[in-house]
């Protein structure tokens, strides 16, 4: 086995070590291995498009600052089925859709952010911190170019999340599992400043596919903003994929001279 192999096995150990610890690891290992259903739920997106966006890397094979590799998970890719289903929850009108913007916080190597481009967003924007993930997320947006497979422009950043700059207009904002709740927190508190300061629809689809705990429901809560609208899960027989949505539509309600069409749009 080529040696880098022998090291990404290796830092994986590392990082599931302590995330789940040494038990589960050896019972999850087991059950994945035998689990059909589990490893299809991949469609395939690489062999389609020749991207790499599949294999995993730990926060330190990713070169996340030291002072961030303890909030952060692993990279994973999210699945075109979870993310389909979250936004068929979520149920926007296109025309909200057209002008929103869709904010993939950990971006990673861009797989959400291409899955929301080929919608009819009106922007999407990925953040990342690891600039080993953002320059494969790079070279993965210029090959999705040459298919044109992507219906709304795309803006990558090599940044922190705690410093988001939130855009303007309606704003869907995805967090597949990327950090725990200190991190979380200093994010959801920056889009409830943002979005009261000029009130608009926003939601925020929360999807956590690991094995580790799921970010506390008080973390979308902060400042009253965000109410869970909608949750689900993809299980298989070695592992499950939940989501939330937490939108502010009940909040908009009550803001007064908030738009009403977006009001009831969102
Ligand atoms: C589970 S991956 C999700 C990847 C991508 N969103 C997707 O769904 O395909 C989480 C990502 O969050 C990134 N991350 C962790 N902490 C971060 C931070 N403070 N700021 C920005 N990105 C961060 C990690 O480097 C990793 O790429």
């Amino acid at each position: 086995m080529p040696i880098r192999h022998l090291r990404h096995l290796w830092s994986i150990i590392a990082y599931s070590w302590r995330a789940i610890g040494p038990r589960r690891i050896a019972t999850r290992l087991l059950a994945y291995s035998t689990d059909a259903d589990a490893r299809a739920a991949d469609s395939g997106f690489d062999a389609r498009f020749g991207t790499d966006t599949t294999t995993g890397l730990t926060p330190v094979e990713a070169a996340l600052p030291a002072a961030r590799r303890r909030g952060a998970t692993m990279y994973l890719p999210s699945m075109d089925a979870d993310l389909d289903a979250m936004l068929t929850a979520l149920a926007w009108p296109d025309a909200l859709l057209r002008a929103a913007t869709f904010v993939d916080v950990g971006s990673g190597k861009g797989r959400a952010l291409f899955l929301a481009a080929m919608r009819p967003f009106r922007a999407t924007r990925g953040v990342e911190l690891s600039p080993v993930l953002h320059a494969i997320a790079e070279r993965n947006l210029a090959i999705m170019r040459r298919h044109r497979a992507l219906a709304a422009p795309i803006e990558l950043e090599l940044g922190d999340a705690t410093a988001l700059a939130v855009p303007p207009g309606p704003l869907v904002l995805y967090l597949y599992h990327p950090f725990r709740e200190p991190i979380a927190a200093k994010v959801i508190d920056r889009v409830v400043a943002a979005v009261a300061a000029r009130p608009r629809p926003a939601a925020i689809l929360y999807g956590h596919p690991t094995l580790q705990r799921p970010l506390d429901d008080d973390v979308f809560c902060r400042g009253g903003m965000f109410r869970r609208c909608h949750a689900g899960a993809r299980v298989t027989r070695s592992f499950r994929i939940g989501w939330s949505i937490w939108t502010n539509q009940a909040w908009l309600v009550d803001v007064p001279g908030a738009p009403a069409a977006l009001a009831v749009g969102a």
